[in-house]
């Protein structure tokens, strides 16, 4: 490694990264008791980690714990927007090699990508810590492009993909057997999200997942915390960085009622918003009902939605016919992991409709029949672009399953495969957030336990309970 083995916006701003890492640490007890148990051992030692996750302060104090934990750890942002660049140069200037800027290319964003998952020597990870599964992505598709390589001229008319093809094909020229070669030592995977973790289980049906893979984003203590109350604070805080709209009164409509979905509709309706739910699922639905929220299609809710957030990780959820269609001055935002849950390449290439841009990330996009609506992030992760993603309490959380998942990984041999961490560790990920908050937990007697049939000490519930 040399000291200038990074792409960043600034080395400057890595005190004001610094000050804002301490800060944050006091905040996430759950990593920083994992640092205190398990740094002396180093169980990570020799183990070259890439991450390929938002860049910031929170994920700064994962980095530093992976360090900590003994790990050769290389860093790239999962979202070209998401990366808090005194974050990064704090990193930088630590000599842990990052590539992540606010606001990269496409192009930018696999070139990044690619030196995450390369080492100075030529070689690739042995670990992963994904978040969306593009890391992962890239690793499959090197390979199979080494196999064969035609793959890569293959017609698409898909931005990350010709970007990809591209990188590809430089490190084709570089090194002919470099994914090959990066695979044959690769030892796992840990997936943060649902997005990533819904391409995990799609290659190992089809048999071509390529190493062992955990689940982290299934923790209870992640999706159940991450997705939910996570969102339900750093939603609306982007929604109002980017519009200081005023929400209350107005009609929002939540795309998708899952987790996501619930933690942000539940943060409109805190701010006395009237939210409509849009579902396919009749559960979800059902759901929404049942916490008092409408439910219809974004059709229906068309002539009433004033701010739309879709959370599905689904494609094509609001169309430009839907935004051709909808009241004067809406807001349109999406929280899910990719951009294609709206259409908004399609809108930018309609040649009637007029976009102007109002600040970085808000751009107001004008239909001829004179009414407009204001686009936020691109369509992108709004509450990573316009804000900065979630607390770092509730990031403990899931960075807390992230380290213990890296470190089971390089510890415990698996046949390839997606897996999930014991319900003993998500019960201790969560035992260690509580003294924080003061909390002081019940525990049962021999006889309590036995009678429910659940040891003293946990797991405290079936595999099958849904929380
Ligand atoms: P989930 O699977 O719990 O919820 C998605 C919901 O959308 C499901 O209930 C599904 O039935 C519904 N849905 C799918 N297609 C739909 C359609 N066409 N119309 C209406 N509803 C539809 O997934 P989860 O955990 O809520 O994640 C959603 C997305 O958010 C994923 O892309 C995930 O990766 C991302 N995510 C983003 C975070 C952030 O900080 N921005 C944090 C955590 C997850």
């Amino acid at each position: 490694m040399t000291n200038n083995d990074y792409k960043i916006k600034d080395i400057g701003l890595a005190e004001l990264g610094r000050k804002q890492i301490n800060m944050a640490e006091k905040e996430m007890p759950g990593l920083i008791a994992t640092r205190e148990k398990y740094g002396p051992q180093k169980p990570l030692k020799g183990a070259r980690v890439s991450g390929s996750l938002h860049m910031t302060v929170q994920t700064a104090v994962l980095i530093e714990t992976l360090v900590e934990l003994g790990a050769d750890v290389r860093w790239a942002s999962c979202n070209i927007f998401s990366t808090q660049d005194e974050a990064a140069a704090a990193i930088a200037a630590e000599g842990i090699p990052v590539f992540a800027w606010k606001g990269e290319t496409v192009d930018e964003y696999w070139w990044c990508t690619k030196q995450a998952l390369t080492w100075s020597d030529g070689k690739g990870p042995h670990l992963i810590v994904d978040d969306g599964g593009d890391a992962t992505l890239m690793m499959h598709r090197g390979y199979e492009a080494e196999d064969n390589p035609s793959i890569l001229d293959e017609p698409t008319e898909n931005k990350d993909l010709m970007a990809q093809n591209k990188i590809l094909k430089d490190s084709q020229a570089e090194d002919p057997q470099f994914w090959h070669k990066a695979v044959a030592e690769w030892k796992g995977v840990s997936e943060e999200t649902t997005t990533g973790v819904h391409r995990l289980y799609h290659w190992e049906k089809d048999g071509e997942l390529l190493v062992p893979a955990i689940n982290v984003n299934d923790s209870v203590t992640k999706s159940k915390f991450d997705n939910i109350y996570g969102c339900r604070e750093s939603l609306v805080d982007a929604i109002k960085r980017g519009t200081d709209v005023m929400v209350a009164g107005k009609v929002a409509v939540v795309c998708g009622y899952g987790d996501v979905g619930k933690g942000s509709a539940e943060a409109l309706a805190n701010h006395k918003a009237r939210v409509i739910v849009t579902e396919s699922d009749p559960i979800c639905a059902l759901q929404a009902l049942m916490e008092g929220y409408s439910v219809m299609t974004v059709e229906d809710a068309l002539p009433y939605g004033d701010i739309y957030v879709t959370t599905t990780g689904n494609r094509d959820v609001i169309t430009t016919d839907h935004m051709s269609k909808m009241k004067d001055q809406a807001i349109v935002c999406n929280i899910g992991h990719f951009d294609n849950e709206i259409q908004v390449d399609e809108l930018n290439k309609m040649n009637n409709v007029e976009k102007v841009e109002i600040k970085p990330q808000v751009d107001k996009y004008e239909f001829p029949d004179g009414h407009s609506i204001y686009m936020l992030a691109e369509g992108r992760l709004v509450n990573l672009g316009l804000a900065t993603g979630h607390p770092s309490f509730v990031m403990s959380n899931s960075f807390t399953n992230q380290t213990l998942a890296q470190i089971d990984l390089w510890e415990n041999p698996k046949d390839i495969g997606v897996y999930r961490l014991p319900k003993v560790l998500d019960e201790e990920v969560a035992r260690l957030h509580l003294d924080k908050l003061g909390a002081k937990l019940t525990k049962m007697t021999q006889e309590q336990a036995e009678y429910i049939g659940f040891p003293v000490d946990g797991p405290h519930k079936p595999d099958h309970y849904r929380y």
